[in-house]
């Protein structure tokens, strides 16, 4: 791998998908890989590394505006570099092929701009609690449970994937 770090940005309303990052993030150290964890808000040159994992929290079933918008205006130096999108939703508290395919249909706007190597989909957290009562009528209605449903296993069983794919990239010359 060259000197370059790797890029693990975030889009987050509630802390879920920032601690998927540093999850992602930590397994990547432990494998002596240079990685940056950031907010997408706080990472301005792209071309200071050498791959980017980019997730968001789903909200209204699309990425956060901001991660769409940070693929758009990021789009021309992405696409010299391998790409890793992963998404954080409640649709995925209850796993089925079905509810896989709706989520990957939520990425549809960033995979218009820059196609990723490959896609992390994660169960993410909701505090009902913390949240106005109409917003909790909205999720209660999709059938959004409550409690945190973030399936670590999964999480770093994926970061182990990127890593994977990311060496091989390195062996065929990238
Ligand atoms: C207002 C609101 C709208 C949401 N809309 C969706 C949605 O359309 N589809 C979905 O799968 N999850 C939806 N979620 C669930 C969030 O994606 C989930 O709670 C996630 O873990 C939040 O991540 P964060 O803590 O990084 O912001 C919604 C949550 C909220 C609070």
């Amino acid at each position: 791998m060259t000197d370059k770090p790797i890029l693990i940005a975030y889009a987050t309303r509630t802390g879920t998908t920032r601690e998927i990052a540093e999850a992602l993030g930590a397994g990547m150290a432990r494998r002596r890989a240079q990685v940056e964890v950031k907010r997408m808000e706080d990472v301005d040159d792209l071309g200071r590394y050498v791959a980017a994992i980019l997730g968001s929290a789903v909200r209204e079933e699309m990425w956060l505006p901001e991660a769409i918008e940070f693929v758009r205006r990021h789009q021309e130096e992405l696409r010299k570099i391998p790409v890793f999108y992963y998404v954080v939703s409640m649709t995925l508290a209850n796993d089925t092929p079905q509810r896989a395919q709706e989520v990957l249909g939520y990425l549809r706007p960033v995979r218009a701009l820059v196609e990723p190597v490959d896609i992390g989909l994660f169960a993410g957290a909701l505090d009902k609690g913390k949240l106005s009562p109409v917003i909790r009528l909205m999720l209660t209605k999709k059938g959004f449970p409550e409690g945190d449903w973030r399936d670590w296993d999964a999480v770093r069983a994926w970061g182990e994937r990127v890593w994977q794919l990311l060496r091989q990239e390195e062996m065929s010359g990238f």
